[in-house]
């Protein structure tokens, strides 16, 4: 199959370009399109063949259940049913961080395919902030199911470029809008009761909207278990959230406070570096050293270069094994170290 890259014009409104798109999806084609985040591998969400086809492109696992984004709030009343109990909290939130990179986990109307939500009775909602994600979905007339646009495992795509790499042959379209402004997956959040009986939320996953912002919004119930093991039969509240995960080809350590590094005599190390400044990342010797947040910028450019940087590393042929210093976990570095724990967790490899 042939992927036809499409460039998205900064200087125009595109109806043209996503009416074609959202043709595209209607007919049952996969498009690699753009969000805020990462790159979505997008289906239409009501087609459950089209949908069959994200899992069997990435080679995801049917366990692990796909987002659907919608053009609008006003949509979300359509996809789920939402209790009465929890309807303020979802409006606060919604109001709140949409459009954006936040999602929302609501028990899931009929109309939405068993295959989306890989059996769940809830079903993942985002409104994205990325006029090309509204717009396709708004000219489709449907939600769009997009998971993150990179074979299952690997590391998730913040350009065009990176999705044809992953899945360039296999997918009809990709809509190229240059690189991601946030760089890393959005929040999922799960809104539900407490054990009194009030409304609270549960993160699902780490993301750019921090916990930190949720204070003084809704109670946040801090889970059990936060990564669920590879093989494990029970579904967790995050199925996809395994604890191998955004993971380059080449092996990773990440430098967490306990971890030792003691390099192998002929192993050639490249160093993922917070800023650059580092003793370990000017007194090292790296065959190759490329800091997250080179700028000013820290915590949010960190976030935004993590995926493109690791990219890069993984492809550089003068490294064999990847060294990641840990970044400060507070804000948006929970979520960064949530990839690099992730990313360098032991996998693996077929
Ligand atoms: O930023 C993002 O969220 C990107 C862009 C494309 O929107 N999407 C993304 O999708 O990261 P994906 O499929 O790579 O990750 C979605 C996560 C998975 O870990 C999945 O298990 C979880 O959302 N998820 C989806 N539906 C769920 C549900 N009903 N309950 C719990 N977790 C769910
Ligand atoms: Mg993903």
């Amino acid at each position: 199959m042939q992927t036809q890259m499409l460039e998205v014009d900064p200087l125009s409104d595109n109806r043209k370009l996503y009416i074609r798109a959202a043709e595209a999806l209607a007919n049952g084609a996969l498009v690699g399109m753009p969000t805020e985040t990462v790159y979505g591998l997008g289906a239409d969400a009501l087609n459950a063949e089209a949908v069959a086809k994200v899992f069997e492109v990435k080679k995801r696992p049917a366990f692990d259940p796909l987002i659907i984004h919608i053009h609008h709030g006003k949509e979300l009343g359509k996809y789920t049913v939402i209790p009465d109990a929890l309807k303020d909290t979802v409006h606060t939130l919604a109001s709140k961080f949409w459009p954006g990179p936040f999602t929302m986990v609501l028990p899931k109307a009929d109309c939405i395919p068993d295959i989306v939500s890989s059996g769940l009775s809830t079903v993942a909602v985002r409104v994205s902030a990325h006029p090309t994600m509204r717009g396709v979905a708004k000219a489709l007339g449907r939600p769009i199911a997009a998971p993150s646009a990179n074979l299952f495992g690997h590391i998730s795509p913040t350009s065009a470029s990176a999705v044809e790499k992953e899945l360039g042959g296999n997918i009809e379209m990709i809509l190229d809008a240059g690189a991601c402004s946030e760089g890393i997956e959005s929040t999922i959040v799960r809104p539900m009761l407490d054990e009194k009986g009030k409304p609270a939320i549960e993160i699902l996953r780490e993301g750019p909207v921090t916990r930190e912002q949720f204070r003084n919004l809704v109670k946040v119930i801090r889970k059990k278990t936060q990564v669920e093991k590879p093989g494990t039969e029970t579904p967790a509240t995050a199925p996809g959230q395994l604890t191998s995960h955004y993971a380059p080809r080449k092996p990773m350590i990440l430098l967490e406070e306990g971890v030792e590094f003691h390099p192998k005599e002929g192993v050639r190390y490249g160093l993922l570096s917070y800023e650059g400044d580092s003793e370990l990342a000017t007194e090292g010797d790296w065959a190759e050293m490329v800091a997250l947040s080179p700028g000013n910028g820290r915590l949010a450019e960190a976030a935004v270069r993590l995926f493109a940087v690791m990219r890069q590393m993984d492809e550089n042929e003068a490294i064999d094994v990847i060294v990641a210093e840990p970044v400060p976990e507070a804000g948006l570095g929970r979520a960064i170290m949530d990839r690099l724990r992730r990313a360098s967790a032991d996998r693996c490899r077929e």
